[in-house]
C-alpha cells in the first residue's frame, strides 16, 4: 500500500535526530553495532506491536538477537504507574545499567510510557523511539514529553526526556488498523490548523487510510519545528494543545468505560468544540469554521455528553497542566493555520462548546 522506497531524510531537532525512512537504511544498525555493541538492549512493546512489529526488528538486526523483550499491556487504561513499577522491577532483575539501551517500539502509549520508564530508571537510561502508529510518528514520539495518566487525569505524571534518536519508518503502518490511521490524522490536521494552512489544504484531498509519505514527513517537521523553538512549553509550543483542552477531558471522562475514546478521536472532537468557541469569541471567520467542521464530521464519528456530565468534564479541564491562576487556558484559532494561546475558558464557555456537540448529535 505504501509506495515506500529507501528514502532517508534526517530532521535535526535541538538534541536528537529524527530519521525518516526505512529503518534498515538508517543509523539504527550502527547505533546497535557500534555505540551500544556491548550494551544490553531492551525492547518495550505492547501486545499489538509485539505481534506485528517486533519480528521485523528481531529478524533484520542481528545485534538484537539477545535483546530482552518487555511487554506492556495495550490500551490507554494501562498507561499507569502500576505497569511502570513492573517494568522497573524487570529492568532491575535484568541488571540494566545506565550504559544500556531501551528501544520503545510502539504507538504513543509505548513512547510516552517507555520514555518515562527509561528517564526515571537509575536517573536515566538512554532510549530510542521507533514509533509504529501514525499518531506516534507525527506527534507523540517527537518533543521529549513522556508520562503516564493519574486516574482520569491525562499525562499528570511525567518528565521531559529526550530520546537518543527517533526512527520514523512508515513501513510499520501497513499493519495499523484503519481507525488508528484516522487517530493519527487528527494530530496531522491539528498541525495544519495551528501552523500551516497549506498542510491543512493538502490533507483535505487525501485518504487518511493511504496517507502520502510526504504529508507524514511534513507533519513530523511541523511538530519538530514548534517543539524545537520552545522545548519546555513556555509559549509557542502551547499551540500544540489545540483540541486538547476538550479532547483530554473527553478521553479522561470516558476512560475505562465501555465508550472509551481514542486520543486522536477525542482530539478531533475537541478541535471541533474549540474551533466553535473561536468563532463565538470573534476570533475565527465562520467560513474557516465550516471548513473545519466539514472535515472533522466527514472523518470522525460524533460523540456527545449529557448536561449532567458537564461539571465533571469541566473539573477534568481544571486539572490541565497548562492552566494558571485556577482558570482553564485553551488554544483557539484565528484562521486556519494560525492559533492563539492562553485563552481563558469559563464554565459557560465550556457549556457552549458541549451544547454545540450535543446539538450536532441530536440533529443527526
Ligand atoms: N508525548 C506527546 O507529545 C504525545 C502527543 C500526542 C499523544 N500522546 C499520547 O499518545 C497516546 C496515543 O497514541 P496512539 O494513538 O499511538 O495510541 P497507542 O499507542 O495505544 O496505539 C494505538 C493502537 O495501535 C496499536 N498499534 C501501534 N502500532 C501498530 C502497528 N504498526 N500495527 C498494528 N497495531 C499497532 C497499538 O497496539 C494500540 O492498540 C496517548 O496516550 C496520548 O496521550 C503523547
Amino acid at each position: 500500500m505504501y509506495n515506500f522506497e529507501a528514502l532517508m531524510k534526517i530532521i535535526h531537532s535541538a538534541s536528537y535526530p529524527i530519521e525518516f525512512g526505512a529503518l534498515s537504511s538508517s543509523s539504527f544498525p550502527a547505533i546497535l553495532e557500534k555505540d551500544y555493541a556491548s550494551a544490553k538492549k531492551v525492547i518495550l512493546v505492547d501486545e499489538n506491536t509485539h505481534d506485528y512489529c517486533l519480528e521485523y526488528l528481531l529478524t533484520h538486526f542481528e545485534a538484537l538477537k539477545d535483546a530482552e523483550i518487555m511487554l506492556l499491556p495495550s490500551g490507554e487504561e494501562n498507561k499507569v504507574m502500576e505497569v511502570c513499577f513492573q517494568v522497573w522491577e524487570a529492568l532491575s532483575e535484568y541488571k540494566i545499567s545506565r550504559r544500556d539501551l531501551i528501544i520503545n517500539l510502539g504507538g504513543g502509549l509505548v513512547s510516552d510510557m517507555g520514555g518515562f520508564i527509561a528517564a526515571l530508571f537509575k536517573r536515566g537510561v538512554n532510549f530510542i523511539h521507533i514509533p509504529t502508529s501514525l499518531l506516534a510518528m507525527v506527534d507523540a514520539s517527537v518533543g521529549g514529553k513522556t508520562g503516564i495518566d493519574l486516574g482520569k487525569y491525562k499525562n499528570q505524571i511525567g518528565v521531559f526526556a529526550d530520546p537518543l534518536a527517533i526512527f520514523v519508518d512508515p513501513g510499520f503502518l501497513t499493519t495499523l488498523q484503519d481507525e488508528e490511521k484516522l487517530n493519527g490524522m487528527a494530530e496531522m490536521l491539528k498541525h495544519g490548523l495551528i501552523a500551516d494552512s497549506g498542510h491543512w489544504n493538502k490533507l483535505q484531498n487525501v485518504s487518511p487510510l493511504e496517507m502520502p509519505l510526504e504529508l507524514i514527513y511534513d507533519s513530523v517537521q511541523i511538530k519538530n519545528t514548534i517543539v524545537s523553538s520552545d522545548p519546555r512549553e513556555s509559549g509557542e509550543r502551547k499551540k500544540l494543545n489545540f483540541g486538547h483542552t476538550f479532547g483530554h477531558a473527553f478521553e479522561g471522562f470516558l476512560l475505562g468505560s465501555e465508550n472509551q475514546v481514542a486520543h486522536g478521536h477525542a482530539v478531533a472532537l475537541g478541535m471541533l468544540c474549540e474551533a466553535y468557541l473561536s468563532v463565538e469569541k470573534g476570533l475565527l471567520p465562520t467560513s474557516d469554521f465550516l471548513e473545519i467542521q466539514a472535515c472533522i464530521r466527514k472523518n470522525f464519528p460524533l460523540l456527545a455528553f449529557q448536561e449532567e456530565d458537564y461539571p465533571a468534564i469541566y473539573e477534568l479541564m481544571l486539572q490541565d497542566k497548562k492552566n494558571h491562576k485556577s482558570s482553564v487556558q485553551c488554544v483557539l484559532l484565528k484562521n486556519i493555520g494560525e492559533a492563539v494561546i492562553d485563552q481563558p475558558l469559563s464554565f459557560t464557555d465550556v457549556e457552549l462548546g458541549l451544547n454545540f456537540l450535543l446539538r450536532l448529535v441530536r440533529e443527526k
